[in-house]
């Protein structure tokens, strides 16, 4: 009790009233029943609190802005509550990680008096919390009478919780539903700023979870000025994300289920089967309790964040004994709407596999509608340091013996679109023009009908 009050009035719950920032809105207090009606607090409509983390700039930096603006327009009628305990989180992050426990039981005080006083329904509650702020949560929801409906974590602080038991960070049992992003767990000298593991029942991890892009020194430094700002641009990435996904309904980003990040990226998870795909942010769907289901998508730059997955599967013959072939491909792909430039198809640190069917990940930024062509191209010679050293590498071994020109086949190529879950076979245009060498490129259009050749058997030595 008497550390009750001693928070008291330390942790504020400022109720936003209008858009205008400048406006300070009004606030709660736990037991006193005049300002619910001065705030005209609604306890039929939803209640949602938003809780920020450690800071050292002070209270409603610009993503705060962002973040409340973005929820009072998605959610007209909602109680938008701003949990400030700032006093606790400028400090020492040691220190200001000791008093989550506290500031987490003092929003459960507050919720246990809204539901003492005004019957508020815990299940239309969502708290959402930014770095500490989501571990805040996770004690509001150990320590309040009740199951809170709903806990966003938005790149949940990862040192000092990476690895320690359930009841001392955000875990799935703290809310009905747990939902976490995760944008910055690269880990500099054993620790990362946002945590690594899944701690929610949804663990969505854009990008793997670690390089954000836009967010390389290159791209901050023009704006501002050093490497704080490429850690502020990855940790805060996660609250831009959730905010493009209250703005943008109409353009959701869709997350996949994978088992890891390299399998994500050669492409090999891209199923909404039996919900293995979720929408990103404020749209995900709750699902079964299905604790630590890690998702994966890649995202532009910039808001809109979402762009197109899309799953390719080619079988690569060699049947002109070019085993040392070594290739760099591109493709680009033609829409009904429009086209893309040349994408890189990225095999990361393997190489193309010959006589083997290899999947790849190919993302686009913009829509370019239904898919009609694919072009495959292989980089020539000198087209790129890639290639020079590919190059290099072999006339090493084979100084002597000017290796001949490498020929590749590749007739078909299925591809999956992850947003709209459709599938297509592409057969070369030119059945006879299946053949590829450096420089040069193939183009391949829906196979027509009794067109499709199944796949032959394999040339047997
Ligand atoms: C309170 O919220 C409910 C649900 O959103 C809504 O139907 C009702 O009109 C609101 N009441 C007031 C007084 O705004
Ligand atoms: C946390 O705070 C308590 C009480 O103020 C103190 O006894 C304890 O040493 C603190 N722990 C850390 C890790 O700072
Ligand atoms: C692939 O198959 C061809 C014959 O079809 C053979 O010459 C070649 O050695 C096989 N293996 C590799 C790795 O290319
Ligand atoms: C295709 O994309 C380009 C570049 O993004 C754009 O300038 C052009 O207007 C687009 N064309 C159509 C038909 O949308």
């Amino acid at each position: 009790l008497t550390l009750y009050k001693a928070l008291n009035g330390i942790i504020k719950y400022n109720m936003r009233k209008s858009l205008d920032l400048e406006q300070e809105g009004c606030y709660l207090q736990t037991g006193k029943k005049e300002c619910l009606e001065e705030c005209g607090f609604n306890a039929t409509a939803k209640t949602i609190f938003i809780i920020h983390g450690w800071s050292m700039s002070g209270m409603f930096e610009s993503w705060m802005q962002k973040l409340v603006a973005a929820v009072m327009r998605r959610e007209t009628e909602a109680n938008v509550v701003v949990v400030d305990w700032i006093a606790m989180a400028q400090q020492l992050y040691p220190d200001a990680v000791n008093h989550t426990h506290n500031v987490g039981l003092d929003i459960a005080t507050m919720l246990n008096w809204l539901q003492d006083e005004q019957q508020l329904p815990l299940e239309n509650v969502h708290l959402i919390g930014y770095s500490l702020g989501a571990h805040v949560a996770g004690y509001a929801g150990t320590f309040v009478r009740g199951t809170i409906g709903r806990i966003t974590g938005l790149d949940p602080a990862g040192p000092m919780f990476e690895g320690v038991e359930e009841q001392k960070r955000l875990s799935p049992d703290d809310a009905d539903f747990v939902d976490v992003l995760h944008t910055y767990t690269r880990e500099a000298l054993g620790v990362s700023i946002g945590i690594q593991q899944p701690i929610g029942d949804i663990d969505i991890y854009p990008n793997g979870g670690d390089v954000q892009p836009g967010c390389a020194l290159g791209d901050v430094l023009a704006v501002a000025g050093n490497f704080m700002e490429v850690m502020k641009c990855e940790h805060e990435r996660a609250v831009h994300l959730f905010v493009d996904s209250l703005m943008n309904k109409d353009h959701m980003s869709f997350a996949f289920q994978c088992t890891g990040p390299d399998r994500f990226k050669k492409g090999i998870c891209l199923s909404c089967r039996k919900n293995r795909c979720n929408n990103i942010g404020y749209n995900t769907r709750k699902m079964r309790k299905r604790r630590n289901s890690k998702m994966y998508l890649k995202t532009r730059a910039d808001t809109p964040f979402g762009g197109y997955h899309y799953q390719m599967k080619m079988h690569v013959f060699n049947r002109k004994k070019s085993d040392n072939a070594d290739p760099t491909f591109h493709v680009k792909l033609y829409g009904a709407h429009n086209d893309t430039t040349n994408i890189f198809v990225d095999v990361h640190d393997d190489t193309v596999g010959l006589n083997l069917t290899n999947t790849f990940l190919v993302f686009t930024e913009k829509d370019i509608g239904d898919l009609l062509k694919i072009r495959l191209s292989w980089e020539g010679e000198s087209e790129s340091w890639n290639s020079v050293w590919k190059n290099i590498k072999q006339t090493f071994w084979a100084w002597n013996t000017k290796p001949p020109k490498p020929v590749l086949e590749v007739r078909r190529i299925r591809v999956k679109a992850g947003e709209t879950q459709k599938k297509f076979t592409f057969c070369a245009q030119d059945p006879a023009k299946a053949e590829i060498s450096p420089g040069e490129s193939i183009t391949y259009v829906k196979c027509r009908d009794g067109w499709e050749v199944k796949p032959r058997k394999r040339y047997e030595t």
